[in-house]
């Protein structure tokens, strides 16, 4: 059996790294980059990292607005998925890069699955909400993270092509938080374990709006700790444009880090502040407090249980709300056991298998 595996943007790349190593031997892989993200520091390092195998194919699609990246990516994807004749074509997450590949591959009747199915923030503003719910629809099998992902797809009719896999980002983190007991804290030049914040911001809705990200950065800077702001390039690029300088008081810019920094990193701060899907997540399993500055997650499970905070309309929550007291210990684990991967491998094999 062929599975053609489409990325294109950073969350991805981690998800496809035990996707991967989940299929060697028991499946032939075919990898396309949509070139969605193509920095080293936003793509190439994860590759080298986390061992991904080299992508087959790169469209070197770039940034651009919505509609041109994504039909770039449609007819640059519509030929790999001619060329490489795959059993099923594997999508990932809720970017532009799943939505062009779901449609391409569904256009040439060639089998979908879509792995993080299920989602929802009922944002519609959120161009990440209609690429999940299109993407879903036009899906042969549903490869869902959580129960709450379950329930969303059966609401909306999709239960028979649903599976609970778990989520695989999850087996990233455990391997990851594992290999790093005992590592040594290494935070920047002039920080203490313990005594400082992670942030990272790039949604849009924070970002492209200059009174939104003055206030945003205004807050950030008063916090009591120094916040270690890990700049995406929509953020640098946007700051830049509304002529915000991001070294203000606490805040100590730097550039995207790779997976394991991160995560060494965040395991030992006081806190996160995100509108990053994934850091969340990441948060809530390494058991460090996070403050989300969106009106809503997907992830609606690390509120539930009292790591996750959301602060969005009212910006002047966010201090209090930062160094709210740590939360009461869970051994919940709504995100699986590590082993979603190669769950969703047998799925696969099960269902597309020639
Ligand atoms: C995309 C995804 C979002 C995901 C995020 C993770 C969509 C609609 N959004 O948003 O769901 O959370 O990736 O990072 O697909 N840029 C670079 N170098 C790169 C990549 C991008 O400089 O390697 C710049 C681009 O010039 C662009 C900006 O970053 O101005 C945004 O990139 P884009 O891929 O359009 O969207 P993201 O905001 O990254």
């Amino acid at each position: 059996m062929r599975i053609l595996s489409v990325v294109g943007a950073r969350p991805q790349f981690v998800k496809l790294a035990p996707i991967a190593t989940a299929i060697a031997g028991r499946a032939e892989h075919v990898i396309a980059h949509t070139g969605q993200h193509y920095d080293e520091l936003m793509s190439d390092v994860f590759f080298r990292d986390l061992g991904i195998p080299a992508p087959d194919f790169n469209l070197g699609v770039g940034s651009g607005k919505h509609g041109a990246q994504t039909a770039a990516m449609l007819t640059g994807l519509e030929e790999i998925i001619e060329k490489s004749a795959p059993d099923c074509v594997l999508v990932y997450g809720d970017t532009n890069s799943t939505l062009a590949a779901a449609l391409a591959a569904v256009k040439l009747h060639v089998p979908v699955a879509h792995l993080e199915a299920g989602l929802r923030s009922f944002n519609r503003r959120m161009p990440e909400e209609h690429n999940r719910v299109l993407t879903d629809h036009s899906a042969d099998l549903l490869l869902a993270p959580t129960a709450e992902a379950m329930s969303h797809l059966a609401h909306e009719g999709l239960a028979k092509r649903s599976v609970l896999v778990g989520d695989v980002m999850t087996d990233v983190l455990f391997k990851v938080r594992d290999s790093l007991v005992g590592a040594a804290a290494i935070p920047p030049d002039g920080l203490n374990a313990g005594d400082y914040y992670v942030s990272t911001i790039h949604r849009p809705d924070n970002t492209d709006s200059a009174d939104r990200l003055t206030a945003l950065v205004a807050e950030l800077a008063s916090l009591d700790k120094p916040v270690l702001l890990l700049a995406h390039p929509r953020l640098l690029s946007m700051a830049q444009q509304h002529g915000i300088d991001l070294h203000k008081g606490n805040i100590r810019p730097s550039a995207p880090l790779a997976y394991l920094q991160l995560i060494n990193l965040a395991r030992h701060s006081a806190g996160i502040i995100t509108d990053s899907g994934g850091l969340q997540k990441e948060a809530f399993l390494l058991r460090v407090p996070c403050t989300t500055v969106r009106p809503e997650t997907e992830w609606v499970e690390t509120v539930n249980l009292g790591w996750n905070v959301l602060v969005s309309e009212d910006l002047s929550r966010l201090a209090a709300t930062v160094r709210r007291p740590t939360p009461e210990p869970t051994a919940a684990t709504p995100y699986g056991d590590g082993h979603a991967a190669e769950r969703t491998v047998t799925t696969l094999l099960e269902h597309f298998a020639p």
